[in-house]
């Protein structure tokens, strides 16, 4: 903890210092963060990563494949499928990295808000060294996501020059030129009213657990795929497989995992907890953080059949698809893949109702991280917005939106 404010000078307000059990839980959590950090091992792994070296083996575990249960994944050959696995892998991060970006600039202004308090110098610190692995987490996304790129396709799919925070999060959103600039307004405005306001700066965290909660539960189950490396022989050689052999983007998977546990830690306690040593919110307050879970609530309305465990408006990402399965990889021609693409997104099948349970899984865990907050709404509480996901409502509208989605791929052209 920091020092102390002399007694005599004490303002009359709550300390953080007068909640002995919250101090001591961020004072564990950042100097466990800083025992366990992962930032030199996914430095290491990163610039150890050659794409040459793991292309012909699976990242993840085998549904999280791209369009893992559409057509696409039923008629593809087994080096097909160890593609489409590996894609989920940078189609998956490039989403991290969008959300990572905006983290490290709210983690900022957040901390800019909260520092004006007396002795809150611990938060401040636990957030500073959570930006820093952020920044490693997403140079160590980009090496692998970037090298694949340009060898599968010679040119970018899913992936984006780095780029600053006031960008959509949801990659691939239902967007439109006015929507985004509004998007960037309200950013702006957020992090604005963050570095002024200790109680938006603290629950500036829950919307931020919310989002990790979500994560957590695909990024759980990606690690696992390295911590059960070795637990069975190779299946084609019968050999006993040994970790150090596992491919370095399943190791990323796994590190970045280890450090966000903590950071959903920070969230929770900053959330939950720290938010006790400050005043009652204000109506304005109260309004502002609600409107931050809403907007959370928002950008999750979608489940992706795509890539099961993001929250994509798919039809904005068709274009994507369609690239995939016009690369050499695949070879198809235009009208082969755009019937694959509808017969993929546009008809029932098992990656609806896979994305769907992902989906409802997230809503059950937001409405318990939020459930005892008295501050936030109900229409918060019951994650009103997110309950209106549903497999028929997601297929009409791939349906209506099929040629709009497709529609950039007119001025496209094969590397
Ligand atoms: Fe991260
Ligand atoms: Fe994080």
């Amino acid at each position: 903890m920091s020092a102390p404010t002399n007694h005599s000078l004490r303002r009359p307000e709550p300390s953080l210092l007068d909640d002995v059990p919250t101090a001591k839980k961020v004072a564990i959590n950042l100097r466990r963060n800083k025992k366990q950090d992962h930032t030199q091992l996914l430095d290491e792994a990163a610039g150890a990563f050659e794409y040459a070296a793991c292309k012909d083996e699976y990242w993840n575990p085998e549904k999280f494949s791209l369009c893992y249960g559409t057509p696409i994944w039923d008629q593809a050959s087994e080096s097909q499928r160890v593609l489409l696995n590996q894609l989920y892998w940078v189609a998956y991060y490039a989403q991290i990295i969008s959300a990572e970006i905006a983290t490290i600039y709210f983690n900022q202004t957040s901390a800019a808000g909260l520092f004006g308090i007396e002795d809150f110098r611990t938060v401040c610190d636990m957030l500073d060294l959570e930006s820093s692995q952020e920044r490693a987490h997403i140079a160590a996304f980009k090496k692998v996501s970037e090298a694949v790129e340009a060898e599968v396709f010679g040119q970018r799919v899913f992936t984006y020059p780095m780029r600053g925070p006031f960008h959509e999060t949801m990659i691939y959103q239902d967007s439109s030129p006015f929507r985004r600039k509004f998007k960037r307004l309200q950013l702006r405005t957020f992090g604005l009213l963050s570095a002024g306001n200790a109680f938006i700066a603290c629950q500036y965290f829950l919307v931020r657990g919310i989002r990790t909660l979500s994560g957590k539960i695909v990024q759980h189950q990606l690690s696992q795929y390295y911590t059960k490396y070795d637990r069975e022989p190779d299946p084609v050689t019968g050999e006993t497989k040994r970790k150090e052999d596992a491919p370095i983007p399943s190791k990323i998977s796994y590190y970045h995992f280890c450090d966000e546990s903590y950071h959903f830690n920070s969230s929770t306690i900053v959330s939950h907890d720290v938010v006790k040593s400050l005043p009652a919110p204000s109506a304005f307050e109260k309004f502002v953080t609600n409107l931050g879970v809403k907007g959370c609530q928002k950008d999750h309305r979608n489940f992706s059949s795509m890539v099961n465990g993001v929250f994509w408006f798919d039809p904005a990402a068709f274009a994507a698809v369609y690239k995939v399965l016009r690369s050499r990889a695949f070879g198809l021609d235009d009208k082969a893949a755009r019937e694959l693409i509808w017969d993929s997104f546009c008809k029932d099948n098992e990656s609806f109702h896979l994305a769907q349970e992902t989906h409802q899984t997230a809503r059950e865990s937001y409405k318990k991280y939020v459930a005892g907050l008295d501050f936030v709404s109900a229409e918060n509480k019951k994650m009103a917005v997110m309950e209106k996901a549903s497999v028929d409502a997601a297929l009409r509208r791939n349906r209506r939106m099929y040629g709009r989605g497709l529609a950039p791929i007119r001025t496209w052209a094969p590397a």
